[in-house]
């Protein structure tokens, strides 16, 4: 997706961050660019304006680059994990929002991916905030996060098919997760706007 002319620079940033994560990890990149095209595809339904959907996509293409200190093993481990290594999995989160803080975007791009595993109801994390504290474009990627997660197929297992990934976000539709993000992406995939692994 092409940004407007002021974010050039800031794409070029989150380009090359994108790009050094590749030297390492085969997935994380690709399943960042596809929810990331789902956030773009809700937030137009949402008539958001230019300028945060260029913000919103440039978050989601690197919101788990913090996943670049986690070792492939765990990343990739089949089956299931310990609650420790669940708990390890989690610093993802605060590993990217503190490389991402590093840089002076004029907009809240680390705040979004600092925000994108908080749900509305605070049983998120990293600090459990809610409702209020969580802003609508970290609202769409926590969402696109999960129907991207489940529809496609993942390095240790293969996909659970949309139909899976929508039972769940209507079932945490209005406790985890905004209810208006939920409805919107229903619509998006409903009149096929999007295609999981289409990215
Ligand atoms: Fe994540
Ligand atoms: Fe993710």
């Amino acid at each position: 997706m092409p940004v407007s002319e002021p974010n050039q620079i800031y794409q070029e940033i989150v380009d090359a961050l994108i790009a050094m994560h590749r030297l390492t990890d085969g997935y994380t990149p690709g399943h960042e660019d596809r929810t990331a095209e789902l956030c773009v595809k809700i937030a137009e339904r949402l008539g958001l304006p230019r300028e945060r959907i260029d913000v919103l996509h440039m978050a989601a293409q690197v919101h788990d680059i913090g996943k670049a200190r986690i070792s492939l093993e765990l990343l990739n481990k089949p089956g299931r994990i310990t609650d420790e290594e669940y708990a390890v999995l989690k610093t993802h989160v605060q590993i990217g929002y503190d490389v991402l803080k590093h840089i002076s975007f004029p907009f809240n791009l680390a705040e979004i991916v600092w925000c994108h595993h908080e749900y509305l109801d605070g049983s998120g994390y990293p600090r459990g905030v809610t409702a209020e504290a969580i802003p609508l474009e970290s609202r769409i990627l926590t969402v696109s996060d999960i129907v991207e997660s489940i529809s496609a197929d993942r390095p240790y297992r293969k996909s659970l098919g949309m139909q899976v990934a929508l039972d769940e976000i209507r079932r945490l539709r209005g406790t985890r997760l905004d209810p208006v993000v939920v409805d919107a992406c229903l619509e998006v995939i409903d009149l096929k706007l999007w295609h999981e692994g289409a990215a």
